[in-house]
């Protein structure tokens, strides 16, 4: 089985970027453990950010195309924007799509509070720091 993480705009700077927010663990780290924790169970994972709306859309169609068996993920600031990337996840509906947040969005500021993207994915998961990744891989895993 294979997933694929996808990181939105600014997570490049995860553990440098609010740190009292977001932690100080970089996404490489969580990476590198993800695979550490699930390749024993045969889940290869890849991973993938970008800053760009465009980019995202165009790496969830090569997943799905691709073959892949999920997809994790976390969207930053276009879950509340982007029309697009809901469009998008519908659009690749047999391969199923969790939406993450390492911050719970609903804590904060209201316009966090709405997810244009949520409708489209097949479960959504916040506010467990980076652990909310592996919650989402376990959801996709098991669900399977
Ligand atoms: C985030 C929450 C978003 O509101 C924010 O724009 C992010 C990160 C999170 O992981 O908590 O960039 O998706």
């Amino acid at each position: 089985m294979k997933y694929l993480i996808i990181n939105g705009p600014n997570l490049n700077l995860l553990g440098q970027r609010e740190p009292g927010i977001y932690g100080s663990e970089s996404m490489e780290s969580v990476v590198e453990q993800l695979r550490q924790h699930f390749s024993p169970s045969g889940v290869d994972i890849a991973y993938f950010q970008s800053n760009h709306e465009g980019d995202l859309i165009d790496r969830l169609h090569q997943a799905w195309r691709e073959g892949f068996d999920g997809v994790v993920l976390n969207a930053g600031a276009y879950t509340h924007t982007s029309i697009a990337l809901h469009d998008a996840i519908r659009a690749v509906a047999s391969m199923p799509v969790v939406e993450v947040h390492i911050s719970n969005v609903h804590r904060r500021e209201p316009f966090r509070h709405v997810s244009f993207i949520s409708a489209a994915c097949m479960g959504v998961i916040c506010g467990f720091g980076t652990y909310s990744y592996r919650l989402a891989l376990e959801a996709l895993v098991n669900t399977k």
